[in-house]
């Protein structure tokens, strides 16, 4: 911390505690292998997780984020998050697809095991649906899919579009995840391998960026640059603490792009509804 002088001596204390407590949680991770002790690792990025939804005290926060703690912790976080991301969704889609799995014998999307954020994912997107308008929306692309593609059997449960394509510079996320559409038999979703930096937006009324992708913000000046004036863009942006996990939108949002309206995720997340300006 570089000033301690207009900091209240409580929340210097919560101050104190917090980077205890993040030194802890790193230290924990450290002594993982995160493959042979993989549920352990799942367990204690469970807690970072809880702990980072909640964490509320701005102040603390701030003061944190100008600290040089954060950009070292950050570093940390950031690798961990992203091994566990592709790991759980990896294996919520590997259990979903193993024998006992009941879609095998009844696919049906109530009877899909979520669970861990792919839940929590699913449910936080009645929240960004709520913010588009879906009366002119044909095309619905979403930027990082991931493995388990929770937001894509979402959009086609809840709306009537034509067509909707889920994009993921990941090999293996990509196979994964079409093995699971195929299970569920969803024809109208497909998924492909693209890197959502060079894709072309053009054909496309709604967009979602997930907020594991990267360099985020370059992604949405590429959708900006090929996309229709109407486009509307749903973008997953971290907040407080999950800005140790992920990249802000925020800081290098496009210049011709606004906030229309936003909606919180899960831990440490929320949506924003984008929209070009003069539209
Ligand atoms: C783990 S998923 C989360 C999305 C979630 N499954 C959903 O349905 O909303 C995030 C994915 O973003 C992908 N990703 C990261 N950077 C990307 C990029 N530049 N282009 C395309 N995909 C990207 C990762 O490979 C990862 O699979």
């Amino acid at each position: 911390m570089n000033s301690s002088s207009s900091i209240s001596s409580e929340n210097l204390v919560a101050y104190k505690k917090l980077i205890s407590d993040l030194e802890n949680f790193k230290k924990n991770i450290e002594k993982l292998d995160y493959i042979r002790e993989k549920l352990q690792f799942f367990e204690v990025m469970n807690e970072v997780w809880r702990y980072f939804s909640e964490f509320d005290n701005d102040e603390v926060y701030e003061i944190f984020h100008q600290s040089s703690e954060f950009l070292e912790l950050r570093e940390f976080f950031y690798k961990s998050h992203q091994y566990y991301v592709r790991a759980w969704e990896t294996f919520e889609a590997v259990s979903v697809l193993t024998s006992n799995s009941p879609l095998l014998s009844k696919p049906s999307l109530k009877d899909l095991n979520l669970f861990g954020f792919s839940k929590s994912g699913y449910l936080a997107n009645i929240n960004e649906l709520s913010m588009v308008d879906m009366k002119d929306v044909k095309n619905i692309v979403l930027v990082g899919s991931g493995p388990m593609p929770h937001t894509l059997i979402f959009m086609n449960e809840n709306t009537k579009v034509d067509h909707i394509l889920g994009i993921d510079n990941n090999p293996e996320a990509v196979y994964i995840s079409s093995e699971i559409l195929k299970v569920l038999d969803l024809p109208k979703i497909q998924v492909s391998r693209e890197d959502g930096i060079k894709f072309d937006y053009s054909n496309y009324d709604l967009v979602f960026v997930s907020d594991f992708v990267s360099p985020k913000s370059k992604i949405i000046d590429k959708i900006f640059e090929t996309s229709k004036k109407s486009v509307q863009i749903i973008a997953r942006t971290p907040t407080r603490l999950g800005n140790l996990f992920n990249e802000s939108l925020e800081q290098n949002l496009n210049k011709n792009l606004f906030v229309s309206a936003e909606k919180p995720r899960h831990a440490g997340s929320k949506s924003v509804l984008l929209k070009k300006v003069n539209v």
